[in-house]
């Protein structure tokens, strides 16, 4: 987020804090994951939150670096870490707002210079980032993965006439017009060399439920992947430690050669969030497929 932007503005207007204002007019407030997940309600919490990120070294290197959120660094340290990436790869980052981890990957497979292509989908908008194309949309809807089948399909078709550095922005009606121009969606299956989802739920403070809501998304990832990953690809998914861990582990191991839990630097130590990176997948199998929702 830049300065100016709602919710800067918001902030700084609102007089709730003047420590606000000169956080964003210094840049730290573009490094929150998602605005309208995480700006607290009450005065003490918001100074709380602002005094933690302005001694966040990862918030201050995200400034420094231009990256839209400080999570950035967490894919960084995962994608060196494991090789995720090469020139040339195909991308899906599911729950992609604001955008670190769109502009790793896209940097990761020169998606701006026309090599890698990233397309990236969340509930909320972004703003355009160049080489990525990007989709609002719910991934737990079915139409949502026949968009981004379309999508990627589309993008393959322009990627030589497409060295534009430009990114594009859609919403699901947009793309069923693509989808006259390439025929079946089915034409692109399979094409994706690594799946990730930085996916989480709006808390509830209620630890259980913010476990299975974060279980369902690894899911649906899973799912996705099911569906789109190229044998030998990638997935890598957030999840909260909890009683869950070890169904969703198994379910995984079903369908990758290797899985493991990794907490990146980057994340904090508090935090119960870790990531499952997974490697080599099998194939796709029924077991993996889990129903989005009809909408
Ligand atoms: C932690 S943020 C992602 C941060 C991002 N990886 C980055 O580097 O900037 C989690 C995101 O997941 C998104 N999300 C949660 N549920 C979703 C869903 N069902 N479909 C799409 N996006 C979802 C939220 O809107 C939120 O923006």
């Amino acid at each position: 987020m830049r300065m100016g932007t709602p919710l800067c503005t918001a902030l700084s207007r609102s007089g709730r804090s003047a420590a606000a204002g000169l956080a964003c007019r210094a840049g730290l407030l573009s490094t929150m994951p998602c605005a309208s997940m995480l700006v607290p309600s009450r005065a003490a919490t918001t100074k709380q939150w602002l005094r933690r990120q302005i001694s966040d070294p990862f918030v201050r290197q995200a400034v420094i670096d231009n990256y839209r959120s400080r999570a950035a660094f967490k894919l960084d340290y995962l994608a060196a870490k494991h090789r995720l990436f090469r020139e040339g790869m195909v991308v899906l980052d599911l729950g992609a707002c604001p955008g670190g981890w769109s502009q790793v990957a896209a940097r990761c497979v020169a998606a701006s210079e026309g090599e890698g292509i990233v397309v990236s989908v969340d509930l909320q908008p972004i703003d355009p980032i160049p080489g990525v194309h990007f989709i609002q949309a719910d991934v737990m809807s079915s139409e949502t993965l026949d968009a981004i089948e379309i999508m990627i399909a589309n993008t393959l078709r322009n990627r030589q006439a497409e060295v534009s550095g430009r990114g594009s922005m859609h919403r699901i009606s947009d793309i069923q017009a693509m989808k006259a121009q390439i025929g079946s969606p089915a034409k692109s299956a399979r094409v994706v060399d690594v799946v990730l989802s930085d996916m989480a739920p709006a808390f509830s403070g209620n630890r259980t439920v913010d476990v299975t809501r974060t279980t369902e998304l690894c899911e649906m990832a899973l799912t996705v992947a099911n569906r789109l990953l190229k044998k030998k690809g990638s997935l890598v998914c957030k999840f909260l430690q909890g009683e869950s861990f070890n169904e969703l582990r198994a379910l995984l191991e079903a369908h990758f050669e290797t899985v493991m839990h990794v907490k990146p630097p980057a994340s904090r130590k508090e935090s119960t969030e870790m990531f499952l990176v997974c490697l080599k997948f099998k194939g796709p199998t029924a077991a993996g497929h889990i129903e989005a929702t009809e909408k």
